[in-house]
């Protein structure tokens, strides 16, 4: 591993979260004379210095098409891509480098699945089961499946603390259930769903499942294996990497009886007019230029977080949802949606008579970041009866004083509406 990789020097320190800061550049920012407080990771996380490092050396050094040429250059760029291919699927622990195929996010992952997996075995009637807390990523495109051939959509509940109702979600397994596509982690709640119990429900029926991990990635030890769903699906961007770059990870097997989902360049054995035949996986999947450099930047971030290890980040960001949830019930009229017993760093609240744009709003004059809005999650916000909430997320970069300056915020708005 690149020993520059970071700062931090877990043999000496146990979490050293300020070297962990100094890694980001963009950290060490202003807003109105006030220090950044970056509490919006998960809408997009904050890139280290290695991964600007590692895509500007590939634009000014190694940069060209890849696949094409049999030049050095084209080559190098290949080793770029192929090997980030390489580093994603040991990071996961795929079988194999072919089951990592390289999208642009998780939505068009999720999309290549409805359309590719969908339209080739499920039929009309057939049902797929989502869940109440799911981001429009993993509803629309089953919506649109839904609209061209007359699947069912059916959806699990939730409790009001964000838990998933496991006995529930079983009762709706039905002969016609042909899929299972849940969020491994809320965007909203920070919920931890048990993915690897609703997986192995689903398997003892043979129903194949998908992941959509672009929360789980950033904040849990993904092993592909070990959770045996058939298809994962994450993105860059949240995981400290570029965006425009996201990965659908599955089986293999399965993967080459999906018919192949956008066509172009790069993904065919042999083009005529009469008749083309395509490549196995991941190369079906993967027409037209790809994301080369974004790739090369997520293998960055991707050793990043292996060299800081994925349970100390877990661990740290434990803490700090401990404390912020402690210090923002110290907020007079605040309501925090989302008390999982197993939650990641994500507070979505609301603070009575106080829109939450309008909290964003007056926060940010002070340099705190935070997302308001229905989070792309409006069937979860209906569920709960609010239009929005306001939304903290943390990521490995986080500290107390960003809470504390969350909290001092709020206390600030609740001064203004007073
Ligand atoms: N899905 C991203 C979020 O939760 C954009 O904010």
């Amino acid at each position: 591993m690149d020993a520059t990789l970071s700062n931090i020097d877990l043999q000496r320190s146990n979490y050293d979260v300020d070297a962990i800061r100094a890694d980001f550049p963009i950290l060490a920012s202003e807003f109105n004379g006030y220090p950044l407080t970056f509490l919006d990771s998960g809408a997009s996380a904050q890139k280290p210095e290695c991964v600007l490092r590692r895509m500007d050396d590939v634009y000014r050094r190694s940069y060209a098409n890849v696949h094409r040429g049999a030049y050095a250059l084209s080559q190098a760029a290949t080793d770029y891509y192929e090997g980030a291919r390489k580093t994603v699927a040991r990071y996961l622990n795929a079988r194999s480098d072919d089951e990592i195929v390289f999208t642009h996010n998780v939505t068009a992952a999720i999309n290549l699945v409805a359309h590719s997996y969908g339209r080739r075995f499920l039929e009309r009637g057939d049902e797929v089961i989502i869940s109440q807390m799911e981001h429009h990523a993993n509803i629309v495109p089953w919506q649109l499946l839904r609209d061209e051939i007359g699947i069912e959509l059916k959806v699990a509940p939730i409790d009001q603390a964000g838990n998933l109702l496991l006995d529930q979600l079983a009762e709706m397994f039905s002969h016609k259930t042909k899929l299972v596509s849940l969020t491994h982690v809320s965007n909203v709640l920070g919920t931890i769903v048990p993915i690897k119990k609703v997986i192995d429900l689903a398997h003892e029926r043979d129903i194949p499942v998908l992941i959509d991990g672009a929360q789980g990635i950033v904040h849990t030890r993904v092993d592909v294996q070990d959770l045996d769903a058939e298809f994962y699906a994450f993105t860059g961007h949240k995981l400290y990497g570029p965006s425009g770059i996201g990965v659908l990870y599955g089986k293999k097997d399965l993967l080459n009886t999906m018919p192949p989902y956008e066509g172009g360049g790069d993904m065919i054995e042999r083009v005529t007019f009469e008749k083309t035949t395509y490549r196995d996986a991941p190369a079906r999947f993967e027409a037209g230029t790809p994301p080369i450099v974004e790739a090369a930047g997520l293998a960055a971030a991707i050793d990043y977080v292996d060299e800081i290890g994925m349970e100390n980040i877990s661990s740290h960001e434990q803490e700090l949802l401990n404390y912020a949830t402690e210090r923002l019930n110290e907020v007079d009229g605040i309501t925090i949606y989302g008390e999982a017993q197993h939650k990641v760093g994500i507070i979505s609240f609301t603070l009575d008579k106080v829109h939450p744009h309008d909290i964003a709003t007056i926060i940010d004059s002070r340099g705190v970041s935070v997302r308001a809005g229905h989070h792309c999650a409006q069937p979860l916000m209906d569920w709960y009866g609010v239009a929005a909430t306001t939304r903290a997320s943390f990521g490995m970069y986080s500290n107390k004083q960003d809470v504390d300056a969350l909290v001092d915020g709020l206390k600030y708005v609740k001064e203004i509406f007073s």
